[in-house]
């Protein structure tokens, strides 16, 4: 194979206020790095475009450090072996890895792992990869689903709503999503089998969500907060789970919201009603478990009884725009960005 020259990157520029804009990214064009002994140059292929990006844009205090300024945007990314001075690895090989938002990355076996011969690569991204296993460990270790209950997941068509939905109907459970628009709607009820999905940009989403949830909710998935969480408090059963995974309607926020302080009311529901409401950071706390998790959704997706689907966006250009979009609900599915065929 011949070596590659250039290597196209995108780094923050500046960090955003609010919403990011195409100004917070630089385009940049710089010589491709050469391998050392025992490390390969990988190509990426897909790069997964996720809402915690938003997290590394800023430089407020979190669970990981942010991205420096002028730095390349942090990502999780498919690659092919370009170039090996790694005898484990041979070029050609395809690897699942942290290279960023580039088309090219230096990677030792620290930094990446075989892939095989995965039917869909793109998959290591979405309903294999971070996003899926999220979506497993949350619903499965802390929302402790039982056949019968009922389940509500928002961000129901996304990489990890879709999961969250379609496991809990593995596991015998009513399932109703909360979703932004009627396409994605139809999408969870027809394609993934949920019993129900109502559109959060419903005037009246509390009242629908209650005729949908006739024995009120068990469990609740938390992918959102904002509105859709206020029209949900109020459903909790007692001993309700509520895994918090995230809260995505929040991410762009530049303060508190304005109006009453709702905490104490929160409070003395959780008490009352005796609500387990649980944080979790997907690597830190399940990372242990992905093994376990890749083999059983690898052999539901085999048997069809999970389904996927993904938001294709080609080229490294067009990644600021699709990542501006997820933080909207522009995104139909798990937004990937192709960067090579
Ligand atoms: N704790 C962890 O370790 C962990 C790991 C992975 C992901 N997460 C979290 O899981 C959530 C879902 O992530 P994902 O990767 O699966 O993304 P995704 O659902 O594929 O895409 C994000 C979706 O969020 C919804 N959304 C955006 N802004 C919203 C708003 N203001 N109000 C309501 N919904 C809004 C949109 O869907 P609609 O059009 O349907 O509204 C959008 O399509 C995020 O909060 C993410 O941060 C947490």
């Amino acid at each position: 194979m011949s070596a590659p020259q250039q290597n196209r990157r995108i780094v923050l520029a500046s960090r955003p206020v609010g919403e990011p804009t195409a100004e917070n990214f630089r385009l940049e064009t710089v010589p491709v790095p050469s391998p050392a002994e025992g490390q390969v140059l990988l190509q990426a292929l897909y790069l997964s475009l996720d809402p915690y990006m938003r997290g590394r844009m800023s430089d407020a205090k979190s669970y990981a450090a942010p991205v420096e300024l002028n730095a390349v945007m942090v990502g999780a990314t498919v690659c092919r072996v370009v170039e090996s001075r790694h005898a484990d690895y041979a070029e050609g090989e395809l690897v699942l890895a942290y290279t960023g938002w580039q088309d090219y990355a230096l990677a030792d076996e620290r930094g990446m792992r075989k892939l095989g011969q995965l039917a869909h690569p793109s998959a290591a991204l979405g309903v294999l990869g971070m996003p899926g296993l999220t979506g497993y460990m949350g619903l499965l270790d802390i929302g402790e689903p039982k056949a019968g209950e009922t389940v509500v997941v928002a961000a129901a068509s996304g990489a990890v709503g879709s999961v969250v939905g379609q496991v809990a109907k593995i596991k015998g459970c009513r399932v109703v999503g909360i979703a932004g628009g009627p396409e994605k709607c139809r999408y969870v009820v027809e394609e993934l089998g949920f019993d129900a999905c109502i559109d959060h940009r419903a005037p009246d989403l509390a009242e629908q969500l209650a005729a949908a949830c006739p024995n009120g909710i068990d469990v609740y998935f938390e992918n959102v907060g904002g509105a859709v969480f206020d029209a949900v408090l109020p459903l909790l059963n007692t001993k309700a789970r509520v895994p918090l995974c995230g809260l995505i309607s929040q991410y762009n926020a530049t303060g508190l919201p304005v109006g009453e302080d709702r905490m104490p009311h929160l409070m003395v529901q959780l008490l009352k009603r005796r609500i387990r409401m649980q944080g979790f950071i997907v690597f830190d706390d399940y990372g242990h478990r992905y093994g376990e998790f890749f083999d059983t959704m690898n052999a539901w997706l085999a048997e069809g009884k999970i389904k996927f689907r993904e938001d294709i966006v080609e080229g490294l250009e067009n990644a600021p725009q699709a990542f501006i979009g997820l933080l909207k609900g522009k995104n139909f599915g798990k937004l990937v960005i192709q960067l090579n065929k």
